[in-house]
């Protein structure tokens, strides 16, 4: 069986991370990327640290041609998807892109595989298609509602990935649903390297600490959390990308014990919790991060941000029954990780 896997979106935060584990772990890595939201320097550096050459293909999930085109020259065991445009702000404002981009780029990707019969997918989904849980912490079978457009277009890929599953039991489409991915490796060589100023806490936290900004502003203190603070289930994106490896492995054990009378035993659609089942406050998370690294924070609480909720953490049982993984890493090497990468790296890719 071949071990190559696509993975979309390769250059990005998540998934140059994972190209690493992958690596680690004996698949070989196929970047298909456009690049609009990552550089080429990420794939450069994830070359050094694995000691060898990615192959990388510059294109767009939405251009079925070229996705023909490397499918044809290649065998595949499957595709890792984390092809997407993913803040939230930006989303309100241009919901045609994200519906494009995120929906459309994602149906074609799916047409494509299918005419090459490859039926193995790991889809990045997101906490955010729980919306505002009704109980804590959030399991699979919890109810998915979404208020923006970026959340919906995440939705929107889950329900088009169920009925897939419904029409054709070839397919195995695996949707994990991450909750606050943060850090980065801990060469601090690769890191998330936002374009603007940052929509997310913890980048906010390092650019403060980098002098980058000034001052950061706590969205609410009033919420009915341990502090006032809003609570978030942070996970190390090192962890995040095992768990990506995990569920590819489980989805190769399971088509290479399959005998023939039990071809109609896939996986159908299977979303699965990327979390570590803890739930962190933004006032805690600000706090870890100047004892680990000495910074101080300075920081202000103003209003609420729109459409924040006060708390979500996961219930994190079904990706270890199910995948054997669970998160490893604690807050103390989140905050360590991201600061190594953001000091060495003042102006992330571009620095050097
Ligand atoms: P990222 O922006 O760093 O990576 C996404 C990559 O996809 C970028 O390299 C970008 O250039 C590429 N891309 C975007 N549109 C493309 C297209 N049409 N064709 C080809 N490449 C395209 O984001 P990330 O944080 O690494 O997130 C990866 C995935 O995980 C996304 O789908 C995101 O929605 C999802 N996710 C992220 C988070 C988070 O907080 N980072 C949380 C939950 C889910
Ligand atoms: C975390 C907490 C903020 C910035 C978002 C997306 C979600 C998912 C992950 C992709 C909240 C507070 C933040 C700041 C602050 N992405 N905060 N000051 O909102 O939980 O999730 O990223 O799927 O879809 O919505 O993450 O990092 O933006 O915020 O006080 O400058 O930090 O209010 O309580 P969020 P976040």
């Amino acid at each position: 069986m071949t071990n190559k896997i696509l993975v979309t979106g390769g250059a990005g935060y998540i998934g140059s991370h994972t190209c690493i584990a992958l690596h680690e772990t004996g698949y070989e890595v196929v970047v298909y990327d456009n690049l609009s939201n990552s550089s080429r320097e990420a794939i450069n550096r994830v070359s050094t640290l694995i000691g060898q050459t990615i192959e990388f293909i510059e294109g767009d999930i939405r251009d079925a041609e070229m996705l023909r085109q490397v499918f044809t020259s290649r065998e595949f065991f499957g595709v890792i998807h984390f092809a997407g445009l993913k803040a939230v702000g930006e989303s309100v404002a241009k919901p045609l892109l994200y519906y494009n981009n995120n929906v459309s780029g994602t149906i074609n990707l799916l047409e494509v595989m299918a005419e090459y019969n490859i039926k193995n997918l790991v889809f990045s989904s997101s906490a955010t298609v729980y919306g505002d849980p009704e109980s804590l912490p959030i399991d699979e079978n919890s109810p998915r509602s979404c208020t923006n457009p970026y959340g919906q277009s995440k939705l929107t890929v889950e329900h088009i990935l169920e009925d897939l599953a419904v029409s054709d039991d070839s397919w195995n489409l695996v949707a994990l649903r991450y909750f606050n991915p943060v850090g980065a490796h801990s060469s601090g060589q690769i890191g998330e390297d936002p374009n603007d100023i940052p929509n997310n806490l913890m980048p906010y936290i390092s650019q403060v600490a980098v002098g980058k900004l000034k001052k950061l502003s706590i969205f609410g203190d009033d919420y009915p959390t341990i502090d006032g603070t809003g609570v978030r289930d942070f996970i190390h994106v090192t962890d995040l990308a095992q768990g990506h490896v995990s569920a590819l492995n489980y989805l190769e054990q399971l088509t290479s014990s399959r005998s023939p009378s039990d071809m109609a035993k896939s996986v159908g659609f299977l979303p699965i919790n990327l979390g570590t089942g803890k739930g962190t406050s933004v006032l805690e998370l600000v706090n870890a991060f100047t004892e680990v690294t000495g910074r101080d924070i300075p920081h202000q609480f103003t209003g609420r941000r729109a459409g924040d909720i006060a708390s979500c953490y996961a219930s994190a049982d079904k990706a270890k029954t199910l995948l054997g993984w669970q998160a490893e890493l604690s807050i103390a090497d989140m905050c360590q990780d991201t600061w190594r990468w953001q000091s060495q790296n003042p102006s992330g890719y571009n620095s050097h």
